[in-house]
């Protein structure tokens, strides 16, 4: 039921702060300030590395926690694209632990690699949204993300109850590990449970995404540019926007552009920048303005309050930490991309020649 909603994708954008608060609520104890996990068959505090493997935006959530583990926790993380893991012949460490992200929990390629790992005597998880799903069965521990069913065929609400699961992950492993005290650990549950909050925060610009999608919905092709944890952010916003608009995009890391794409630019590109007050702040704004000044139309999703000359947008975020930052950013883009597909007319619950959960490798 799509309730007053035009589309389940935009029902599910909107449920966000309340099913990352459901997925949170099972992964937090407030009172106590700690991270909850359900039994591990290995020791937490023991991991010498830890592979990360999906699809998809399900890859890109495992991007973002690649910056939160070896971050808080100081383990060493591989990211990969499930269909290309097993083919390289990867190098497995002993002990090691692979987790497998999927909304679906049946992801041909995903569920391969699994196979892969877990023959080859890796610790296996799952982050599913499906408890009864394939992977789900396989793996020696299954983290759901609790996000309930998602029926718009572009992932939204898994992907940041998927992100909500893997921050909590990160301090749980950091605590583990003792590379962070008790404190530090509340400090950590605190930021996160605030992050529904600020979700709803986020919606509010609901209508000033609908308008900058409509001046740049006209657009062939569309960059999106990040740096840091916001980078697969920009990724992510680019493969939404492609998916659903059939616009073409591509989400770059924002030091990356001089080394080619910058080539591109000109005043009928608009580039979008996912651009947080950070330590990483000013060289992002830098390349914003190298885009500026070769007239592309630049769009910035920022907590900074001033007003840059020559930008043709900019959307006012709400402050956040390094657990909530890029899962706050990742309404705007999908917004973005929502209100672009809505303008073109496009099909946004069913995009063309795509499915739901791709059972083919
Ligand atoms: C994008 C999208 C796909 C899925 C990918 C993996 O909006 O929905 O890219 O993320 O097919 O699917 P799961 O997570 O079910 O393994």
């Amino acid at each position: 039921d799509k309730g007053n909603y035009r589309h389940f994708m935009q029902k599910e954008i909107f449920e966000q702060p309340t099913v990352v608060a459901q997925a949170l609520g099972r992964y937090l104890d407030p009172n106590a300030g700690t991270v909850c996990l359900p039994e591990t068959p290995f020791d937490l505090a023991n991991i010498p590395r830890i592979t990360l493997i999906a699809c998809g935006t399900s890859y890109y959530a495992a991007e973002v926690a690649r910056y939160w583990i070896e971050q808080l926790a100081r383990i060493p993380v591989d990211v990969d694209i499930a269909s290309e893991f097993r083919y390289r012949e990867p190098v497995y460490t002993e002990g090691g632990l692979a987790i497998f992200i999927s909304q679906s929990g049946e992801t041909a390629d995903t569920l391969a690699a699994l196979r892969h790992a877990k023959a080859a005597g890796q610790h296996i998880a799952a982050l599913v949204n499906m408890p009864g799903s394939t992977m789900a069965r396989e793996a020696d521990v299954v983290l759901p993300i609790h996000a309930g069913p998602e029926i718009g065929v572009a992932s939204t609400k898994a992907f940041t109850c998927q992100l909500a699961v893997l921050a909590s992950l990160a301090v749980k492993l950091a605590s583990a590990k003792g590379e962070i005290n008790s404190n530090e650990e509340a400090g950590y549950v605190k930021e996160l449970n605030h992050i529904p909050a600020l979700m709803a925060e986020v919606l509010h610009h609901d209508e000033a995404l609908q308008g900058i999608a409509r001046s740049i919905s006209t657009a062939r092709d569309i960059l999106f540019v990040g740096r840091g944890i916001h980078y697969p952010i920009a990724m992510e916003g680019a493969l939404k926007l492609k998916e659903i608009s059939y616009i073409h995009a591509e989400g770059y890391a924002a030091g990356e552009l001089k080394h080619g794409p910058i080539a591109l630019i000109d005043e009928h590109v608009p580039v979008i920048g996912i651009a947080p007050e950070d330590s990483l702040f000013d060289k992002t704004l830098s390349n914003l303005q190298e885009i500026m000044a070769r007239q592309g139309k630049v769009v910035m999703f920022s907590d900074s309050e001033t007003k840059q000359e020559g930008m043709f947008a900019q959307l006012k975020m709400p402050s956040a930490g390094f657990l909530s930052s890029a899962i706050l950013y990742a309404i705007p883009v999908q917004l973005l991309a929502y209100y672009a597909a809505v303008e073109k007319g496009t099909d946004v619950d069913q995009p063309r020649n795509l499915a739901k959960s791709v059972t083919v490798e």
